[in-house]
């Protein structure tokens, strides 16, 4: 991760229905800045404005007030651009498998990159790389997506907006409606993806354990507006606030606070129940829970 800023909003606000009397504010105020090459987890109770917002990103929106900037440019400074922001700026929103359609799943995936108009060798080179980012063989090459599993069709279409190689990738509930096995296989698989293209990755999710597993920061939309944006560490430290927001911090790290309330000095950077487990167990064995 770099201190450079890749995607900035000022003050993005965004209202469905303006002028009508059932305006809706979806988003309200938002500027923040998602840095190059960090994953970012947005959670927020449903109708905070998530979904509103990505949508802002590649310009599928426009505000109706403030600004969206890519790499430091307006994109809307430019409308002749707007085409390439769509390639920078990689969107896969939820249920992306319902828009599974050609005959084969390397045709699927070489869907958009045939569209920004590269050469065939390019595309193959693409559609190969994006097969492995999602854990999938050579073989599916030539399947039919209709014949593959519902996580399997999920992959091959993430895999799609991999294969556009964009700065941004941005995933909408990309486990929603998949078992733990599925889920589990997604987020390890989005984590691998980040670590190895160096891509900056925001990630849309309802679940705090998925997104404490592999975000750096976390942003907490709630009711249109940014309620926090920081570290996730220093986001659970609000566990009452997300609460009442109707959001719920991961079960472990209601063990670790009611542990250090107790007087127990442990860490509640640890979200799942292998971790604790393991750091319990380490200290238990040196005979004083306390000890680091
Ligand atoms: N097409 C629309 N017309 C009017 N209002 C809308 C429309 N789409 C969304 N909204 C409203 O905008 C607000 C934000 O919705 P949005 O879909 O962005 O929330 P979300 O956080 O993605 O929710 P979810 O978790 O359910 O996906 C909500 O109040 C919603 O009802
Ligand atoms: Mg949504």
């Amino acid at each position: 991760m770099t201190n450079h800023p890749i995607l900035t909003t000022e003050d993005l606000t965004y209202i469905y229905q303006k002028g009508s009397k059932n305006e809706v504010p979806a988003i309200q105020d938002v500027s923040i800045d998602i840095m190059q090459g960090e994953l970012v987890g947005i959670i927020g109770h449903t109708g905070s404005g998530k979904s509103t917002l990505i949508e802002h990103f590649n310009a599928l929106k426009k505000g109706t007030s403030g600004r969206v900037l890519l790499d430091g440019a307006d994109i809307w400074a430019d409308r002749s651009k707007i085409r390439s922001v769509r390639f920078h700026v990689g969107v896969c929103f939820q249920y992306p498998e319902y828009q599974l359609f050609e005959e084969t799943v390397a045709k699927d995936i070489a869907f958009g990159p045939k569209n920004m108009g590269l050469q065939q060798d390019e595309i193959d080179r693409r559609v190969s790389d994006a097969l492995s980012f999602v854990g999938l063989s050579d073989a599916y090459k030539e399947k039919s997506p209709f014949d593959l599993s519902g996580g399997e069709k999920r992959r091959v279409a993430i895999a799609g907006i991999m294969a556009m190689e964009p700065q941004v990738l941005v995933l909408d509930e990309p486990c929603a409606g998949l078992d733990p096995r599925g889920r589990e296989t997604v987020l390890r698989m989005i984590a691998d993806y980040r670590a190895k293209t160096g891509c900056t990755v925001l990630l849309v999710s309802h679940s705090m354990e998925d997104v404490a597993a592999i975000a750096d920061r976390i942003l907490v939309m709630n009711q249109s507006r940014v309620a926090f944006f920081d570290t996730v560490e220093r986001v659970f430290s609000h566990a009452e606030e997300l609460q009442n927001m109707g959001l719920d911090i991961p079960q472990m790290t209601h063990l670790l606070l009611l542990l250090r309330e107790k007087g127990i000095d442990v860490p509640v950077n640890l979200y799942t129940v292998s971790q604790v487990h393991a750091m319990l167990q380490s200290r238990l064995k040196g005979g004083n829970v306390n000890a680091e």
